[in-house]
């Protein structure tokens, strides 16, 4: 089957179209022929080595965390989903950048909901964002109704879904940074009540709140962004940290600080919740699986590009440049 993978380490360019075997269902697995892959910053760390050297089949590691498609075969013991059905799933193993994938049947969700069909050119962006935007605001962040959120990376993948689910949450106001400020237009139009550039936000958050600060912040940036969150919390805030755009790794705050100060800091990791909870995983697939065909969100997929393309892909996400998701087409 075609793929697209890597043998080393490194940039863009170790990204190589390969003819891998095709994977045969595990017990506990269904195959899925994949229509649509979704590309997330995690493949960037995957190809990088932030996750360890290649160690796949053949030396190949194929990234790819989430796609949408159709079961094509089931692994032993398994009684659905059924051949033919269309499905999204969440790939915890990665191997999404290729035709067929082998995945456990608790990541494998049904396109056809209780609100409609899904779009399978849409429910590709949904299986490893949603469950993870989801996540960071209710189980981490505890957002309750009426509080004010900020979102950093506002107009990203988890940025702009967790910015829609606040709002579904009935959260009070959303405020969001962006890198660059060619991105503030685009994010505005995501239904944020506020955009700031990311460099002098704290200023800006602090004038949009009279000084009282947010109830949430959700940050995948970490360092000094993660330092100046913890500064613009209102009393009992949350700041959750769940990426290091920044690679500040060095990067720790001070307990005395937090109790001084009425703060927390939360952590979420969706690869922790696909080994411990895996079940949450489902579920919260399933119900953004429902919201796209309620139409009460929108995957945000902003370009969908042939799989031979997928290390166009990395460098829009990489160089901080792409908006909203961006997909893989396997046609
Ligand atoms: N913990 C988990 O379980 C989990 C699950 C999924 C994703 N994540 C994390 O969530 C974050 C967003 O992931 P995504 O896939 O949705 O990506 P994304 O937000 O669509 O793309 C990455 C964006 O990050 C921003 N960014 C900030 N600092 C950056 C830097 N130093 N280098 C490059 N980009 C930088 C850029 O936008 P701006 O500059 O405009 O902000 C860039 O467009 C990542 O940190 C990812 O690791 C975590």
């Amino acid at each position: 089957m075609r793929a697209v993978g890597f043998r080393i380490n490194g940039g863009i360019e170790v990204l190589e179209e390969l003819e891998v075997p095709e994977p045969v269902p595990a017990p506990g697995q269904v195959a899925v022929r994949v229509a649509f892959a979704g590309v997330n910053f995690a493949e960037i760390q995957h190809r990088r080595g932030e996750f360890g050297a290649p160690d796949g089949p053949g030396g190949v590691d194929i990234p790819g965390l989430e796609v949408s498609g159709t079961v094509v075969a089931l692994g032993a013991g398994v009684s659905g989903p059924a051949v033919g059905q269309p499905v999204a799933a969440y790939l915890p193993a990665f191997g999404g950048y290729a035709e067929t994938v082998a995945v456990d049947t608790r990541f494998v969700r049904p396109l056809h909901t209780a609100a409609g069909e899904a779009d399978p050119a849409r429910a590709a962006a949904l299986p490893c964002v949603y469950p993870t935007a989801f996540g960071v605001l209710k189980d981490a962040g505890r957002l309750r109704e009426g509080e004010d959120v900020l979102i950093h990376s506002a107009a990203g993948g988890v940025g702009s879904a967790a910015a829609q689910l606040a709002r579904d949450m009935g959260a009070g106001r959303v405020y969001g940074t962006v890198g660059s400020v060619e991105k503030i237009p685009y994010a505005a139009g995501l239904g944020y009540d506020a955009v700031f550039l990311r460099e002098g936000f704290a200023e800006h958050l602090a004038e949009a709140t009279g000084g009282r600060g947010v109830d949430l912040v959700l940050d995948p940036v970490g360092g000094p962004v993660r330092e100046q969150s913890l500064t613009a919390l209102a009393p009992f805030g949350r700041v959750v940290a769940y990426g290091d755009l920044g690679r500040h790794e060095q990067w720790t705050a001070s307990v005395w600080d937090l109790w001084k100060g009425n703060r927390t800091i939360a952590g979420f990791n969706i690869g922790d919740l696909a080994r411990r909870a895996p079940d949450r995983i489902g579920a919260y697939l399933d119900e953004a699986l429902r919201l796209l065909a309620a139409g009460r969100i929108s995957a945000g997929v902003t370009q969908t590009l042939p799989l031979a393309e997928a290390a166009k892909a990395h460098e829009l996400l990489e160089t901080g440049t792409g908006r909203g998701k961006i997909l893989l087409s396997l046609a």
